[in-house]
C-alpha cells in the first residue's frame, strides 16, 4: 500500500490540512482525557494531541499503547500553535502502529558516557544528537559548495598508501597481498600530484591515526577536506582558509537556527565569525607564553593548554605562522628570509577547541625537496613519483586541511569530538 506522506519539517505547506507522517514516538504525557505524543521523523520533532472525545475508540486505545520509540503513522489536522517550537501541532484522527518496543535503553533519565556510547546506534535518535548530526551534514554541503562555486574540483586521494605522509609513528598498517600497505593519514601528496593536472582542487576523505592519545580532540578515524592550490603562495593560502572557515560558520547561521537552539549554542560569539583573522607568528605565541608563565621555549611545539591561551585573545580563529622548519613536515616550504621558519600556519579555533586547520606552501625546489627526503631519511623509491612532481613543471604551490570533527566540535560548542561523528573511532572504542 502506498501512502502519501508527509515530512514534520514540511506541516507548514499543509496548515487547517490533513497529513499522514510515518514516525517514532519520543516520548509522551496523559492528562486523562488527552494524550500528547511528542513524534519525530527524522526531520523534525512535532506534538501531536488526541482528544477522546473527539476520535474513534481504537484510535485512543492504540496511542494509549505506546511506548518510547514505537514506530507508527499518524493521521490528523496541522494546527497552527504559537505555544509550541515548531509552530504547529497535529490534532490526530488516525494512529496506525507498525511496531510497539518494549524496554528502549534510552530513557529520559541521565546514562553515563560509555553506556551512550555502547548504544551509539540508538543514541543518534536523541534531539540533541540529531541536532549534531544535521549541522555536520550543513557543515560538509558548505564546504562542497565554497570550492565548488570558485573553481576548484573535487579529487579523491587513494585510502591504501604504501608511504606515509604525516610521519611514521601514527601509522596503520595493514597487508596489501605481499605488500606493506597503510591507511591514509593525509591525501596531500596526492592532492600535489591533482594540483598540477587541475589546477585548484580539493579531498574530502576520511583519515586514519593511530594516534595513542585519549583527548576530547583526537579521533583515530577522522574525516579531511584537503584543498590544494597551484600558483597559489602562503599569504594566499591563508586568505582561502579565512574565507572558507567564515563561510562555514555563515551557512550553519543561516540554515540550522534550530539545531543551535537545541544545543544552546551562544551564536553571538558564532556571528562574529568573518574574515579576515588575526595572525601572529610562532616567535611572538612563544613570547607571549613566556610572559604568561608557560614553560616553554623556542623550537618546541605547542600543546593543548599552549593553543588554548593564545585562542583566549582573540574572539575569532587565529593563525599561528612561521613555526620552526625542524617541528614541521618535511614538504614545507622555508622562508627564504628565514630559513629556520616555514610558511606555514595552523588554524586555532576559538572558545578552545585548539588546531582545526593545518595548512602550509610547499617546497617546490627540487634540490631542496631531495635534501630534506635525506634529512628525514625518506625513501626516494617509495616517492619516486612525489619527486617527479617537482622535476616536471614545478610551481609555487599551497593547501591546507580542514578536520571536520574539530570544526564540528567548535561550531556545536561540544565537549568532546566523540558526538561529531556518526560512529566515533577512538582508542578503545570500536564498536558499535
Ligand atoms: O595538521 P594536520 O596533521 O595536517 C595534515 O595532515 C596536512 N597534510 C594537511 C594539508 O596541508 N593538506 O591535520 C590537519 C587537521 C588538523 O588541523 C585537525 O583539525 C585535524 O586535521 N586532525 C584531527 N582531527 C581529529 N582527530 C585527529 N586525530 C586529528 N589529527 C588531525
Ligand atoms: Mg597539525
Amino acid at each position: 500500500m502506498s501512502r502519501n506522506l508527509s515530512m514534520i519539517r514540511d506541516v507548514d505547506q499543509h496548515k487547517d490540512g490533513t497529513v499522514t507522517i510515518g514516525c517514532w514516538l519520543h516520548n509522551k504525557r496523559s492528562s486523562g482525557k488527552i494524550q500528547f505524543l511528542q513524534l519525530r521523523d527524522g526531520s523534525g520533532f512535532i506534538q501531536a494531541v488526541v482528544v477522546k472525545s473527539e476520535v474513534p475508540e481504537e484510535v485512543w486505545e492504540a496511542a494509549g499503547k505506546l511506548t518510547q520509540e514505537s514506530s507508527l503513522y499518524v493521521t490528523g489536522t496541522v494546527r497552527e500553535d504559537t505555544r509550541s517550537k515548531s509552530g504547529y501541532e497535529l490534532t490526530v484522527t488516525g494512529i496506525e502502529i507498525i511496531q510497539v518496543p518494549t524496554d528502549y535503553p534510552i530513557t529520559p533519565k541521565e546514562h553515563g558516557v560509555d553506556y551512550l556510547m555502547d548504544h551509539r546506534h540508538l543514541w543518534i535518535r536523541s534531539p540533541r544528537q540529531r541536532a549534531i548530526l544535521v549541522i555536520r551534514a550543513q557543515i560538509i554541503r558548505a564546504i562542497q559548495q565554497f570550492f565548488d562555486e570558485r573553481g576548484f574540483h573535487l579529487v579523491d586521494p587513494p585510502i591504501l598508501t604504501p608511504s606515509s605522509c604525516e610521519g611514521t609513528t601514527n601509522l596503520f598498517h595493514t597487508k596489501y597481498f605481499d605488500e606493506d600497505a597503510f591507511l591514509t593519514q593525509s591525501g596531500q601528496l596526492y592532492m600535489e600530484a591533482a594540483a598540477m593536472a587541475l589546477g585548484r582542487v580539493y579531498s574530502f576523505g576520511p583519515t586514519f591515526r593511530a594516534e595513542k592519545s585519549k583527548t576530547r580532540r583526537h579521533l583515530i578515524e577522522f574525516w579531511m577536506i584537503e584543498p590544494e592550490m597551484a600558483f597559489v603562495t602562503h599569504e594566499e593560502n591563508l586568505e582561502v582558509q579565512e574565507q572558507f572557515v567564515s563561510h562555514i560558520v555563515q551557512s550553519v547561521l543561516e540554515n540550522c537556527g534550530k539545531e543551535l537552539e537545541v544545543l544552546e549554542r551562544d551564536t553571538s560569539k558564532l556571528r562574529n565569525i568573518q574574515a579576515p583573522f588575526p595572525r601572529i607568528t610562532y616567535d611572538e605565541a612563544i613570547q607571549f607564553l613566556k610572559a604568561n608563565g608557560h614553560e616553554i621555549e623556542w623550537g618546541e611545539d605547542f600543546g593543548a593548554p599552549h593553543e588554548t591561551a593564545i585562542a583566549e585573545k582573540y574572539d575569532k580563529p587565529v593563525f599561528i605562522t612561521h613555526y620552526p622548519t625542524e617541528i614541521k613536515a618535511f614538504y614545507m616550504k622555508p622562508d627564504p628570509n628565514r630559513p629556520e621558519v616555514v610558511l606555514c600556519a595552523d588554524m586555532i579555533a576559538p572558545e578552545g577547541y585548539g588546531e582545526i586547520i593545518g595548512g602550509s606552501q610547499r617546497i617546490d625546489d627540487p634540490d631542496l625537496m631531495e635534501e630534506r627526503f635525506t634529512e628525514h631519511q625518506l625513501s626516494k623509491e617509495a616517492y619516486q613519483w612525489y619527486l617527479d612532481l617537482r622535476k616536471y613543471g614545478s610551481v609555487p604551490h599551497s593547501g591546507f586541511g580542514l578536520g571536520l570533527e574539530r570544526t564540528v566540535a567548535w561550531i556545536c560548542g561540544l565537549d568532546h569530538v566523540r558526538e561529531t561523528i556518526p560512529f566515533p573511532r577512538l582508542l578503545y572504542r570500536l564498536y558499535p
